[in-house]
């Protein structure tokens, strides 16, 4: 059986179990040539290659992150980039060269992780929830008011943007600029607004965002608050950040923080209303929350993949994969795995969904998972009694158009 798999395709299909399966059962390592990629799709060798830095790099996660959003060098883009440069007054080659915590390797990503991981321990996160419980509360308490809602848009969206700007010490009368960054900078990083990049205003939301982020470092290093930036360049600390690498993190915060937690939201109340007889069971035991998070996230990772690239030849599933080679590992499938899970296709919200591999494994462990399920549990506890009042209003909206997040851009309901 031949299959043809290119995961910058094909895991953007609105439903890849059929997929998914196929490659488990007949090509769990499967080069594309159209791709250029390996494709991984058991737990078994995903977890593997998670639990194997020095060979299994992660460089990759810039490199082909990066290759999603080259567009051809013309005037028009060589002139916006040197306004940008010259605006910003950054190093072009040190942005090239500096990585992303994501993205780095040993030494240096330890290090880093060390500093901005203080940021985020469970204890600093749990001093949110009071916060976060006001948010949702603001938000749903409006949605109750009406007969149509989007969950999307009117909780999903938000929650997460207001969460991390205020963690970060963004103003309230910035909020705003700092959503429409985020969604500019997202959107570039999904592939949407690849196609029209240079009329798409991105690069000089980038701009506006890099001297915000600049303003903010140096009033922060001159006059310390109780924030995250504040944190990221407290000079008191070993090994400080410097500028670039602390707006590179604020920027990966954005990315990796703010559209995989909507998406977690999403997915989760889409799920729920795909099941009603689910969803009566926790409105009727909101004991089972917890379970709704884990099992959307096993069941819709909002995270579908993440890349490697091989530092040197090495076997993975019985099948020897050569020395540089980009690798996507398919977190969506590993999920899907009936080594693990019983009738993994199935939503179950009464199954251990514990070893679903959505926040990644090993040194790059997803370093927002408290933040992220703390936001869906309250979000969820506040949403749940009002999802069995509704019904889906239209037809499902597409998905997010992207190969690596996974979600709708709305979830339409209506009064029942
Ligand atoms: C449901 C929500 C989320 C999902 C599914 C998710 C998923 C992931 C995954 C799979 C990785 C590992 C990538 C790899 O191994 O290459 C990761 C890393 C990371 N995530 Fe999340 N994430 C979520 C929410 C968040 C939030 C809320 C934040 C912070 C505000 C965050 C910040 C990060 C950071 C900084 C890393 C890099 C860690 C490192 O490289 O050491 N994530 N995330």
């Amino acid at each position: 059986m031949t299959i043809r798999f290119n995961p910058f395709v094909d895991l953007k299909a609105a439903d890849t179990s059929k997929r998914y399966r196929e490659l488990r059962d007949h090509a769990p390592v499967h080069w594309s040539d159209e791709g250029q990629i390996y494709t991984i799709s058991r737990h078994e060798d995903v977890r593997t290659a998670l639990k194997d830095p020095d060979t299994f790099s992660s460089e990759a996660m810039k490199t082909v992150l990066n290759s999603a959003l080259t567009v051809p060098i013309n005037p028009r883009y060589a002139l916006k980039l040197l306004s940008f440069l010259f605006h910003t007054r950054i190093n072009p080659l040190r942005i090239l060269k500096v990585g992303n915590l994501i993205s780095l390797d040993g030494e240096r990503h330890n290090v880093l992780r060390k500093i901005v991981g203080k940021g985020f321990s469970p204890r600093r996160i749990g001093d949110w929830q009071a916060r976060t419980h006001a948010i949702v509360e603001e938000h749903v308490a409006r949605m109750r008011k009406r007969d149509e809602i989007d969950v999307v848009a009117d909780l999903a969206v938000p929650l997460p943007t207001i969460i991390i700007s205020e963690i970060l010490g963004v103003e309230p009368e910035r909020r705003e600029d700092f959503k429409r960054w985020s969604s500019k900078i997202i959107d570039l990083a999904s592939g949407a607004a690849k196609e029209n990049f240079l009329d798409s205003g991105v690069l000089d939301d980038v701009a506006d965002m890099f001297l915000y982020l600049q303003d903010a470092i140096k009033k922060r290093r001159s006059e310390p608050q109780e924030d995250l930036i504040s944190q990221l360049v407290d000079p008191k600390q070993d090994g400080v950040l410097d500028e670039l690498d602390a707006i590179n993190f604020v920027i990966l915060l954005l990315v990796a923080g703010n559209e995989t937690t909507t998406n977690l939201i999403g997915n989760a109340a889409n799920a729920l209303i795909d099941h009603p007889e689910q969803l009566a069971q926790v409105a009727a035991d909101p004991s089972l929350i917890d379970n709704v998070v884990e099992e959307t996230l096993r069941y819709e990772p909002p995270l579908t993949v993440a890349f490697r690239n091989t530092t040197r030849e090495t076997t993975l599933g019985g099948i020897s994969i050569p020395k540089g080679k980009f690798v996507a590992l398919l977190l969506g499938s590993a999920n899907r795995d009936e080594q693990l899970f019983e009738k993994p296709d199935a939503f179950n919200i009464h199954r251990d969904s514990s070893n679903h591999l959505s926040f990644g494994f090993g040194v790059h462990f997803c370093l927002g998972s408290s933040l992220a399920r703390l936001q869906a549990r309250t979000a969820l506890v506040a949403l749940v009694p009002e999802l069995v009042e509704f019904r889906r209003r239209g037809a499902p909206s597409p998905l997010i158009d992207s190969f690596l997040v996974r979600g709708r851009q709305s979830l339409l309901l209506q009064r029942r």
